[in-house]
């Protein structure tokens, strides 16, 4: 029986620390690809020489080139660019989308059975690129994003109650951004809500905290943004569709209908498995709850209005060759 193989495209912060992770975790095969020649395979050889000292038997490959990727069961987008001193939201967005268009078409081409995971900011615009470019079914095409904005929920929880993060579940449904909607109706401590634990105003400060948790690395870290707990958060999602655990995960996913939205991706629980998004969980919102939850939705469909209105304005296919930078001077409501 062959070993499941990941592609993780975007050798970089994100994308060498998820392919570590993935191998590392004994999770699956990891072909690294990048566009900066010698850098995935650089990040590769030297990942593969920490495998005995770790002891796994996992194969881990550098390439710059997409038939290396071929037959892979998934395929990992972190290519893209930080934004620099200068660039507007607008440039960051139609410079991703021209990189995360690129890359998904190739990886696609060599692996027409796989699923997508999109990591590249600002995610839920990026996930519509990648559905548009590779033409696969829209379960097996999610973001990353709740999964991560609920682990630093979690994390925050698990810290002010001094309990610990393994007793500690939460949910952050909506847009990856400042309309994120953190749920603490949802988020318990040993199966008890933390409403019934903390005063209303603690809780609004760890959920003013999860909005700002991107920025607030990013305000630390001065250039580049968070990677460990997005790498974290990727080899999450990929442990539970290759092993098929329908683990139940907030992750972007394209909404047919779910909480009344059609034909957008914004973060809600779904359920993992080997056919990618199994199940779209719908659960009872408030009111309040649910107010929240559009006025999410609608934020993301303001970044796919713009995308497109981008897109129209420069039709010409933007290149594929643009490399990275690791440094972002500021926090942007996507920051990671
Ligand atoms: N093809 C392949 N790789 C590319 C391309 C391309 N067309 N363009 C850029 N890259 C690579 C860069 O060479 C770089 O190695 O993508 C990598 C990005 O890595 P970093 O700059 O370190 O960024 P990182 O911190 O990993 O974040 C990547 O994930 O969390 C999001 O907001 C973050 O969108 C960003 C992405």
């Amino acid at each position: 029986m062959t070993r499941p193989l990941v592609t993780v495209i975007g050798a970089g912060n994100v994308g060498a620390t998820a392919a570590q992770r993935i191998v590392e975790g004994s999770i699956a095969d990891v072909v690294l690809v990048d566009i900066v020649e010698g850098l995935p395979q650089g990040k590769a050889l030297d990942l593969a020489e920490a495998a005995p000292v770790v002891g796994h038997d996992m194969r881990i490959t550098g390439t710059n080139d997409y038939a290396e990727t071929a037959g892979s069961d998934i395929i990992v987008v972190t290519s893209g660019l930080a934004r620099q001193p200068g660039m507007s939201r607008d440039d960051l967005m139609t410079k991703n989308a021209g990189i995360v268009r690129s890359v998904v078409q190739q990886a696609a081409a060599h692996s027409p059975g796989a699923i997508i995971i999109v990591v590249t900011n600002p995610l839920d615009a990026m996930c519509h690129v990648a559905l548009e470019a590779s033409g696969f079914a829209p379960e097996r095409v999610i973001g990353m994003a709740g999964v991560l904005d609920s682990a630093r929920f979690r994390s925050f929880i698990a810290h002010e109650l001094r309990v610990s993060v393994t007793s500690t579940h939460a949910f952050v449904l909506g847009g990856h951004g400042d309309t994120m909607v953190p749920l603490p109706r949802y988020s318990t401590v040993g199966g008890v809500p933390i409403t019934e634990l903390l005063e209303a105003e603690r809780i609004e400060t760890l959920v003013d905290r999860t909005r700002n948790g991107g920025a607030e690395v990013v305000a630390l870290l001065k250039t580049g943004s968070a990677f460990y707990a997005p790498a974290a958060a990727v080899a999450q999602m990929v442990d539970a569709i290759l092993h098929e655990r329908h683990t139940i995960l907030p992750c972007a996913a394209y909404l047919q209908g779910e909480y009344d939205v059609d034909g957008l991706f914004v973060g809600v629980p779904v359920k993992l498995g080997r056919r990618g998004i199994e199940e779209i969980v719908e659960i009872e919102l408030t009111d309040e709850e649910r107010a929240a939850f559009q006025e999410s939705a609608a934020s993301v469909q303001e970044l796919v209005d713009t995308l497109a209105r981008l897109a129209a304005e420069a039709p010409a296919e933007p290149t594929s060759g643009e490399a990275g930078s690791e440094s972002s001077e500021e926090g942007t409501e996507t920051a990671r």
